[in-house]
């Protein structure tokens, strides 16, 4: 049966753990395996801006032995004038996988619905799923283990991150913890998953309302944009009601020692996080940068073994 990655808990414990060993194998020998050997072109469409997506897309299939087909949706008929079922049912016939970065969780669900090849979220209102790989892979290449380890996420616990934390952290056994202010906390449903997510592999959900807390004793400290794509007329209202949430050095002391401190990028310095931590010794953010490339590669062949 396709198998798809249109939300971080599509993957058991078992496939994420089997992914993260297989993106450390290709970290290694990057030239490994060649699942798309002919070559069979990838389609990769973007509805929102992008630079490590489509680029460690972009790559990670040539790597493979493909073809990168790279959409921008201001230039196909997807968007309004063709539905996400209409257009799969077009690719499906020529490429291998598609990779769409978008804005309703509901357009993945329905060209995942729809297709006979596999469907990966790019990135979505709701989640991004890709990047949470590349951080699991990031703290495992730091820390060993993922199970039993606390990371806080601070700031717009509505976000994609953040909802995307909730579902991988406790898929991988962490203890995820969420600090955000009142009308930013992530949905009760993400949440409701998480928790029963967290009752079957030993990790833990927890909510914070204030950010001091909220680090204490925690292992990886990790913030995201307060603005995410699609909510830049809320600017300045999100810039006053999270600046308590800022990941700053006086913060980042509160956690462990040798706590990571991670970031999707892109960052806007000086708000969710000072440069000082971002440049600092215990960010490990370009490391989570480039595991995106290893990452969706292993996700890849994995997704194309299934089907
Ligand atoms: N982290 C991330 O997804 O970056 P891009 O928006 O540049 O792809
Ligand atoms: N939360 C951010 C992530 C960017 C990679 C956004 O959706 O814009």
């Amino acid at each position: 049966m396709t198998r798809h990655l249109l939300r971080d808990d599509d993957l058991s414990q078992a496939e994420q753990s089997a992914i993260l060993d297989l993106a450390l194998e290709l970290k290694k020998d990057r030239f490994a395996v060649t699942p798309l050997a002919g070559p069979q072109t990838v389609a990769v469409i973007f509805d929102k801006s992008s630079t490590r997506t489509r680029v460690s897309f972009a790559v990670g299939i040539a790597d493979l032995g493909g073809v990168p087909l790279i959409i921008s949706t201001a230039n196909s008929q997807l968007g309004g004038k063709e539905t996400a079922t209409d257009t799969a049912r077009v690719l499906e016939r020529q490429v291998a996988a598609i990779a769409w970065r978008t804005y309703a969780q509901s357009g993945l669900e329905e060209m995942a619905a729809g297709t006979t090849v596999p469907v990966i979220n790019a990135l979505s209102d709701d989640f991004h799923p890709c990047q949470l790989l590349a951080d699991l892979l990031t703290i495992r290449e730091h820390r060993g283990a993922l199970a039993g380890l606390t990371v806080t996420f601070l700031g717009d616990g509505a976000c994609n991150m953040a909802q995307s934390y909730l579902l991988a952290g406790t898929t991988a056994g962490m203890h995820v913890r969420i600090a955000a202010p009142a009308g930013y906390e992530p949905a009760d449903a993400v949440v409701a998953d998480a928790t029963r997510r967290a009752q079957a592999t030993g990790g833990s959900v927890t909510l914070f309302a204030e950010p001091a807390e909220s680090v204490v004793g925690a292992d990886v400290v990790v913030t995201d944009t307060w603005v995410s794509m699609g909510r830049e007329s809320e600017k300045a209202e999100r810039l006053t009601r999270l600046n308590a949430y800022q990941v700053n050095a006086e913060l980042l002391a509160r956690a462990k020692p040798d706590a990571l401190f991670l970031h999707c990028l892109p960052a806007d310095r000086g708000f969710e996080v000072t440069a000082e931590v971002l440049d600092g010794p215990q960010s490990v953010i370009w490391d989570e940068a480039e595991n995106r490339l290893h990452a969706q590669k292993a996700l890849l062949v994995w997704l194309l073994h299934q089907a």
